[in-house]
């Protein structure tokens, strides 16, 4: 399953990135508007710390602007995917993006009959958002669960899901177990995923037993028998 993060944030993309985990980035219009900084040059900068693709989404809602600013943003890096709302003109610019060779993430989709469109048209990624459908007491996790099966049924979808809007380790667990192809994470969710209280807790154990043998493993030559070998 690949990693994305869903951030605007350089400093927080530039860490995570060095952990060699990060597939991807997301951002979104509330994501940039947060980091307070000029669209294109951030994309420009977030594009050459992440090899991966790094989502940008159009401001428009029209087809003819939408598509205009869909090159616009193609033409940072070869790494942009053009992010487009799940609208008939959003889809219509997918397509013809999609036909140009460039990648295109479909976002704001909540529905599987909206997932089905966005693999019709072309799209690279469709971002069915978890949370916020929970949040209106609907089953996240059940529309992942439907996309993919969808998706598994036509081998000929290309498609990817990327689960979006995820709030907690067990939205990506179970999306995961699902066989979703990316999860998009805030870098919070990202640092819960290390987190158990028995891993802290065993560390200290060794560290602490570790101490007692009142070694060192680098001042230790490598035995001549292993080196040998
Ligand atoms: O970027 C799209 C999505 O991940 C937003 O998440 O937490 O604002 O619902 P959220």
């Amino acid at each position: 399953m690949k990693f994305f993060v869903d951030t605007a944030d350089l400093a927080e993309i530039r860490d995570l990135a060095s952990t060699g985990l990060l597939d991807g980035v997301t951002t979104n219009p509330s994501l940039v508007a947060k980091a307070g900084r000029s669209f294109l040059d951030l994309v420009a900068e977030i594009c050459e710390v992440v090899t991966g693709p790094v989502s940008a989404e159009v401001a428009a809602t029209d087809y003819e602007t939408m598509l205009a600013e869909g090159k616009h943003l193609a033409k940072i890096a070869p790494n942009v995917a053009v992010k487009v709302p799940l609208t008939p003109a959003g889809l219509k610019v997918c397509r013809h993006l999609a036909n140009e060779g460039t990648m295109v993430n479909v976002t704001l989709c909540f529905s599987a009959a909206q997932a089905i469109l966005a693999a019709k048209a072309g799209a690279t990624f469709v971002s069915p958002f978890v949370g916020r459908l929970d949040d209106v007491g609907q089953n996240g996790l059940g529309l992942i669960a439907e996309i993919v099966q969808i998706y598994d049924s036509y081998p000929q979808i290309t498609t990817e899901v990327l689960v979006a809007s995820i709030r907690n380790p067990i939205h990506l667990v179970e999306s995961a177990k699902m066989g979703a192809h990316v999860a998009t994470m805030p870098p919070a969710v990202i640092r819960q995923l290390y987190a158990h209280p028995l891993t802290d807790k065993g560390l200290s154990q060794f560290v602490a037993d570790w101490a007692k043998t009142g070694q060192t493993i680098l001042d230790q030559p490598i035995p001549r028998r292993a080196a040998a070998e």
